[in-house]
């Protein structure tokens, strides 16, 4: 396939959509209100809107390799920030997907290049959680690996000053941690989440 047929299958997308209703774009171009904001893995399998039924302007997203939550990643404070303070979504999805690629490297020993570093807390968290690890197989470390990285994640979001900040004004937030399974398409709560302060770790608490 080249990329001709990629502006083929666009011209088919918008004339359908149009054709079931033909004010659709018109009416987002003048403004998205997203409820949602969904940080998910790069990973081509795991498209953001089409595994949650959600249409153009119903879902804010971030997607990096390994659904990564980097408290020096300006990008994704960017994200954050617009989602939570201009856009006011009240839900944050952190997905994560098992078989990750970017998991699945950290587990391993063989040098990527820069990607390494990138993937260098995930070794963090392996290292911190040894003795669960014990007795699994490479494809159940892999999995339990995606599964921890997701609750990590899931806490990096609300230890960050823009979450803990909307919360202190009333904003009411929720941050939840799903995780994908490639062969069947269905997304697993992982019921760890958080919606208020109080729920973390005084550690990571700021006063003001
Ligand atoms: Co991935």
């Amino acid at each position: 396939m080249d990329v001709e047929q990629l502006l083929a299958n666009n011209r088919y997308w918008a004339e359908s959509l149009r054709a079931r209703d033909p004010d659709f774009f018109a009416r987002l171009a003048r403004q998205q209100r997203p409820e949602f904001l969904w940080i998910g893995c790069s990973d081509s399998r795991v498209p953001a809107n089409e595994v949650v039924g959600l249409m153009p302007g119903e879902l804010f997203v971030h997607r990096n390799v390994a659904n990564m939550v980097v408290a020096t990643d300006m990008n994704f404070l960017s994200v954050l920030q617009y989602a939570v303070d201009v856009l006011q979504v009240r839900q944050v999805i952190v997905c994560g997907h098992y078989g990750c690629g970017g998991v699945r490297a950290a587990l391993g020993h063989e040098e990527l290049g820069l990607i390494d570093n990138w993937l260098r807390a995930l070794k963090a968290l392996y290292h911190q959680n040894l003795q669960r690890f014990e007795g699994l197989d490479a494809e159940q470390q892999v999995n339990l690996l995606c599964e921890l990285n997701v609750q990590r994640q899931v806490r990096n979001v609300c230890h960050t000053t823009i979450v803990q900040n909307a919360w202190r004004r009333g904003h009411r937030l929720a941050v939840h941690g799903w995780i994908y399974g490639l062969s069947d398409g269905l997304v697993k709560d992982l019921q760890v989440t958080v919606d208020d302060a109080a729920q973390l770790d005084a550690t990571f608490l700021y006063d003001q």
